[in-house]
């Protein structure tokens, strides 16, 4: 049952900047309609989703339509059975089906399966370790999509690097990235933070996360992306002042997560990202201090909690761009997956 020999789009870790270039240049060609491809005729992708989504679910549905595909949705406890993710788990709960089974029968249906199973951010090890992820890795028996796990997003990561390509058409080299932490009343996972550090890392763009000393991420998190800089000629810097942070920033990149004091005392963690840094919301005011810099944010995001309305309404803001760019990459990954 081991999927060791499937290639599977469920890290960027897993890819090379060549590869990762390859499948942006490919999502370019779709883009701009120099590239038509049927790559998905007579084939299925399977989409389970353990937690909601607006522009995953329907970007994938409407690649796979363009490229030929048809899809099947799972929603675990909304029509569709509910899932034990727990090996050796005694289901005598209100669970009805074991992930083992469900993604081993979904493999005999569909020839690839995107995998939405966020952080339920209570135990710190199996979310570094992406451990459900991993373990639907093993259970399919066909290429497994992660369509935003515990640990990465990668898929709105590479629709980001082809945001930033599309902003810097020449080089990124010199210009100035600034990933800003963002109070918000819920708490976060790290996915989509792990994965914007990731390819803005592997872009050569300088890259400044701003937030407060609690909302750190992962120190090997940060360690990789440090790496990875001095590798692509640009700078890592990390700084707890955002208005510092900002200054001479080329692209402004918007998000909430939680600390890892989320783990250990909920409530505290609760009261600094709500409380303590309710000043850290994304103004017009602070986009000012930038040089006059393009606003990105995955999406959903709270309006006047994360970034103001003038910010997300002004015309340096791309993030209808950027959510734009996920239908098109996603067609690439199923092409190169599918090839
Ligand atoms: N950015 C993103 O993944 O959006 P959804 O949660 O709506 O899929």
């Amino acid at each position: 049952m081991s999927s060791n020999k499937l290639t599977h789009f469920t890290s960027l870790s897993d890819w090379s900047n060549a590869d990762l270039n390859a499948i942006i240049d490919t999502a370019i060609r779709l883009k701009s309609g120099n590239l038509i491809s049927q790559a998905g005729k007579g084939k299925v992708l399977g989409l389970v989703f353990f937690n909601p989504s607006l522009r995953t679910k329907i970007s994938f549905e409407v690649a796979a339509a363009h490229l030929g595909a048809t899809t099947a949705l799972v929603q675990p406890g909304q029509g569709s059975w509910t899932l034990e993710t727990e090996p050796g788990a005694i289901m005598d709960g209100n669970k009805t089906e074991h992930v083992k089974e469900a993604i081993q029968v979904l493999s005999q249906y569909c020839d690839a399966i995107g995998v939405r199973a966020f952080s339920g951010l209570q135990d710190r090890d199996a979310d570094f370790a992406d451990v459900l992820l991993n373990r639907i890795r093993e259970y399919a028996t066909v290429p497994v999509i992660n369509l935003e796990s515990a640990m990465e997003h990668p898929c709105q990561g590479l629709a980001d690097w082809m945001t930033i390509k599309e902003l810097f058409p020449g080089e990124a080299k010199g210009k100035k990235l600034v990933l800003t932490w963002a109070p918000h009343p819920n708490a976060l996972p790290v996915a989509v933070p792990n994965s914007v550090l990731d390819v803005a890392s592997r872009s050569g763009i300088d890259v400044t996360l701003a937030c407060p000393p609690e909302m750190l991420l992962h120190a090997e998190t940060l360690e990789r992306v440090k790496t990875m800089c001095v590798s692509n000629g640009s700078r890592f810097v990390v700084d707890h002042d955002q208005h510092r942070a900002l200054q001479a920033a080329d692209v402004v990149y918007a998000k909430s997560w939680a600390g890892e004091i989320v783990y250990t005392d909920p409530d505290k963690a609760k009261s600094l990202r709500w409380e303590t840094y309710r000043d850290w919301t994304l103004t017009s005011e602070k986009m000012a201090l930038t040089n006059d810099a393009k606003f990105m944010h995955c999406l959903p995001v709270r309006r006047n909690v994360v970034v103001s309305d003038e910010v997300l309404d002004s015309p340096n803001a791309v993030h209808i761009q950027e959510a734009g760019n996920r239908l098109h990459v996603q067609k690439a990954i199923l092409m190169k997956l599918w090839e």
